[in-house]
């Protein structure tokens, strides 16, 4: 009894105290810089199962302006941060920033290799071009970035031996994770490449929205590109390129098996996208605007609900709860958060159900109550 008690303690001891994860510059061509023209870098945390890699796309949504000029602009700003440049990345990942999927007790991803990839870029991950803007040049080249990158893991952390390669991401992350799934298969043919992607599904309006999109998708329109996605059909299509950047769009194309998290109504794409006040208090909002959210939401599980109609392979949880960006964090396991309320399926179960038991059964969840039935959760926001 006293020596079980103490091997718990031990246990314990063992699991609150996190490895530092550090921070590791790639040596990379000019064409694969940051915005600002300093080599990318990565946090790597070598896991005791060599196996197992859980590759995590960082999110901080894409430059942002209702001009090309103003975009610009904010993604130069964003070149003398640590979202645009690696000189200003600590060199160790924020150690209260290793929660959720990153935690070394997680059930599913604790003894993985973790590769966390920061972002520099801001363009959604999908830019391969050099922009002349005031007295600098601003780098748009996360497509060469992850294939340096991909190219480092290989020689330096055997990733082509992997049994299992999880590419993950939240957000503009997410938005990697569904462009790089299909290359990434390619790149690992021994290896079940999967996707997780968190808070990236976004539907493609109102107007600014998508010409945000739109305009990202010029800057970035190379032959490059091709070579990282040639499955979306509307590459060689003109206006429409951007839509290889959407899933809403582009999920017909991706060949790899997915786990789709996220919130039926992401409070993210109510502020940012549809420029609603109230996207933390649904509770405060006017009559109007809570029909408005509630149309969203099941705007949003229709189309879902088709998606996952073709992909049985596929997985998901959206909850009927206001959020954005989950599983980087604690909430990922909070038991309020299940689907349905007083279940056991939290996030963190229904992944773990899924890396662990794919084609066993369905293990796509979509909260069947609209907002405010989920009530563990109906009125925490993040
Ligand atoms: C580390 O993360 C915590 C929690 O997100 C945050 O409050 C803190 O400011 C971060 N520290 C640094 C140095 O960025
Ligand atoms: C461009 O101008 C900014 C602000 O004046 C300055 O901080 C930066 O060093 C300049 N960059 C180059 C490459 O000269
Ligand atoms: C290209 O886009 C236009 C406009 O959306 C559409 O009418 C046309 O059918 C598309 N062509 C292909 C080959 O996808
Ligand atoms: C769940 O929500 C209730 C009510 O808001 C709160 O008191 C409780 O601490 C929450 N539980 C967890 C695990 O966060
Ligand atoms: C759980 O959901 C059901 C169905 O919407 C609802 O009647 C019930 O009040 C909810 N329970 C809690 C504790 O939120």
């Amino acid at each position: 009894m006293k020596s079980l008690l103490l091997f718990t303690l031990l246990l314990a001891l063992f699991f609150s105290q996190k490895t530092p994860i550090p921070f590791i510059i790639i040596d990379t061509p000019e064409n694969a810089r940051c915005l600002d023209g300093s080599k990318p870098g990565i946090y790597y945390r070598a896991g005791q199962n060599k196996r197992n890699t859980l590759i995590y796309l960082e999110g901080v949504g894409n430059c942002a302006g209702p001009t090309v000029d103003d975009i610009l602009e904010n993604c130069y700003q964003r070149s003398f941060t640590q979202i645009g440049s690696s000189k200003y990345r600590p060199s160790f990942f924020n150690s209260s920033e290793i929660e959720g999927i990153f935690r070394e007790d997680d059930i599913t991803f604790g003894r993985w290799n973790l590769l966390i990839i920061p972002t520099c870029e801001g363009a959604t991950y999908a830019g391969d071009a050099s922009v002349q803007y005031k007295n600098t040049t601003l780098h748009f080249r996360a497509q060469r970035m992850l294939v340096n990158i991909f190219d480092y893991m290989i020689k330096n952390h055997e990733l082509k031996l992997n049994h299992n390669v999880i590419l993950s991401g939240s957000s503009a992350g997410a938005l990697g994770a569904y462009q790089y799934a299909n290359f990434l298969q390619k790149l690992l043919p021994l290896t079940d490449v999967r996707i997780v992607p968190d808070s990236g599904f976004f539907l493609d309006s109102p107007e600014p929205f998508q010409q945000i999109v739109q305009v990202f998708g010029n800057f970035i329109k190379n032959d490059h590109y091709k070579t990282i996605f040639p499955e979306c059909k509307y590459q060689n299509n003109g206006s429409d390129f951007y839509k290889c950047i959407l899933p809403k769009y582009s999920w017909e194309f991706i060949q790899t098996d997915a786990f789709i998290i996220g919130s039926l109504y992401d409070n993210w794409a109510l502020q940012y996208i549809y420029q609603i006040p109230c996207y933390n208090h649904f509770d405060q909002c006017d009559p109007e605007t809570l029909q408005f959210i509630l149309q969203y939401g099941e705007t949003y599980k229709k189309l879902l609900s088709n998606i996952l109609a073709f992909k049985p392979n596929w997985g998901s949880w959206l909850i009927s709860c206001g959020f954005h960006d989950f599983i980087q964090s604690d909430w990922y396991s909070n038991k309020n958060f299940t689907i349905p309320n007083n279940s056991k399926n939290t996030g963190q179960y229904s992944v773990d159900q899924w890396v662990s038991y794919r084609f066993l059964k369905s293990k796509q969840r979509i909260d069947s109550d609209p907002y405010p039935n989920n009530k563990n959760c109906a009125y925490q926001y993040k």
